[in-house]
């Protein structure tokens, strides 16, 4: 007799005593989060073994059963690792999944574990615990790109830029204090991220669905376990808010700000226009077409990319907003937001901290660009060392600025009588001073680009970077 084909295994829900009739397919379907939540296996175990420990504490369980559940989570965890695990499409999330495979390993007892916990605080827990964790990989994903920034710095220490507002030439600054002006940028997104870390560094199990666990659970012992310093102190607020996940997905959305205004520049950078900087091959693509181009896909992405994060944190807050207190199912839709905009975070920052110390500049040009009209404020100020009010240097400048558009004469060439026409203080000496590199020199106060001062900021960045 030819063998009945087994039908697709299916395990009872862990809820199902309540209900008459199994649950939809189409429902299943449509509430499972598996298919973003299984990443958090790892933690999921963890806090498993931290509370059967706990559970064996209260004399919920005996030492011997708590000593099988661990064997059984360690082995689930195995499974999982390997890519073995066999997920059941009545497999609601990674807990219950993670729940359903120690039953069928251990029988009975695996029935014991949820005992005094519910999954709403034991999401919560695992969300902390990849927060913290995540926290931690993207602090040193910054880490790194911070370190390209300050590679390119020391390599073009004296190179000079046009520094720009408004997208116009504005004045020189050296390439370096441009490069460390990111570099800052990103300090303060590492201290949010730290930060961060510091609120999800917290532990919400012992809320039990929201009114609190009703057995006597050391949570401060769990706690010290996970590695948290300090337990939820209201059991509602530890299953109903994600507001440290929001907080994760603004320091996201603000560094992923940070590197999209990169990307940016690098891109114009890039243009035949500007001619600043010529791409690494590795890292520039074709067109199918146009046999000449070499476009900075790379950097548009990094731009793009940014949408997706900002997306993430509007969504969540968007999903937070008109919740009711406590656990609603809408929560489940933190982890795709937050899943999504960390990893999009994560390979926007290790494509860039690759590509940069791979960018070749081109000093001799950016030079070029930082020399002409941007002196016009080193004059005034020259002025102003000489006795006139600034808004009356302003204005003479002003004068002569025009002057030269107007005859194409550079400031530093203009004519002993052009110049006293103007201002009696004016000289042909005087304007004769005026370099890009006399203009930055200036620029000594702290946190000016002069070499000596970019010297110093750099000398503190190598510091901080640990080499
Ligand atoms: N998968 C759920 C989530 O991500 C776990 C919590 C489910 N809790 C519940 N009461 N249905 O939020």
């Amino acid at each position: 007799m030819r063998r009945r084909r087994r039908p697709r295994a299916r395990a009872v829900k862990a809820w199902a005593g309540r209900f008459a009739a199994p649950t939809a397919p189409a429902v299943e379907a449509f509430t499972t989060s598996l298919p973003f939540d299984r990443r958090l296996y790892p933690h999921d175990v963890a806090g498993s073994v931290a509370h059967a420990r706990a559970l064996v504490r209260a004399r919920l369980l005996t030492r011997r059963e708590g000593a099988r559940l661990e064997r059984g989570l360690a082995a689930v965890e195995r499974e999982l690792d390997a890519g073995r695990f066999r997920f059941l499409p009545s497999d609601e999330d990674i807990h219950m999944a993670v729940e359903r495979r120690l039953t069928e390993l251990l029988g009975p007892l695996g029935g014991k574990l949820h005992t005094g916990r519910s999954r709403n605080d034991q999401v919560a827990l695992d969300l902390r615990l990849w927060l913290r964790a995540e926290c931690d990989g993207v602090d040193a994903a910054v880490a790194a790109v911070q370190r390209a920034l300050t590679g390119l710095a020391r390599r073009h220490r004296d190179a000079l830029l046009p520094g720009y507002t408004h997208l116009q030439r504005a004045q020189p600054v050296l390439l370096a204090h441009h490069l460390l002006a990111y570099r800052e940028m990103l300090a303060r997104d590492r201290a949010r991220f730290r930060d961060c870390r510091t609120r999800a560094d917290e532990l919400p199990l012992g809320a039990g669905a929201l009114a609190g666990t009703g057995f006597p659970l050391d949570r401060k012992l769990v706690a010290r376990r996970l590695g948290f310093s300090r337990v939820s102190a209201n059991s509602i607020d530890a299953v109903a808010d994600r507001d440290v996940a929001a907080e994760f997905l603004a320091a996201a959305a603000i560094t992923a700000v940070h590197l999209s205004r990169l990307a940016e520049e690098i891109v114009l950078w890039a243009t035949e226009e500007f001619g600043f900087v010529e791409l690494p091959d590795a890292f520039a693509t074709g067109s199918s077409m146009m046999p000449q181009k070499k476009n900075p896909d790379v950097a548009e992405l990094v731009r793009g990319k940014t949408g997706r994060v900002i997306g993430a944190l509007v969504a969540l807050l968007t999903t937070l907003k008109g919740l009711p207190l406590a656990y609603n199912r809408d929560l489940q839709e933190d982890k795709p937001a937050l899943f999504d905009a960390a990893d999009t975070l994560r390979q926007c920052l290790d494509v860039l901290a690759a590509m940069l110390p791979r960018l070749r500049f081109r000093t001799a040009r950016m030079a070029a660009a930082a020399d002409g009209l941007l002196l016009a404020t080193d004059l005034a100020d020259l002025l102003v060392e000489r006795g006139v009010p600034f808004r009356r240097a302003h204005e003479i400048v002003g004068g002569l600025v025009r002057h030269c558009l107007a005859t194409a004469t550079a400031l530093r060439d203009l004519d002993a009588a052009v110049l006293r026409r103007h201002s009696a203080q004016l000289t042909p000496e005087l304007v004769r001073r005026l370099t890009p590199a006399f203009s930055v020199a200036r620029r000594r106060v702290t946190g000016g680009t002069a070499p000596r001062e970019v010297r110093r900021q750099l000398a503190r960045a190598v510091r901080e970077d640990g080499r």
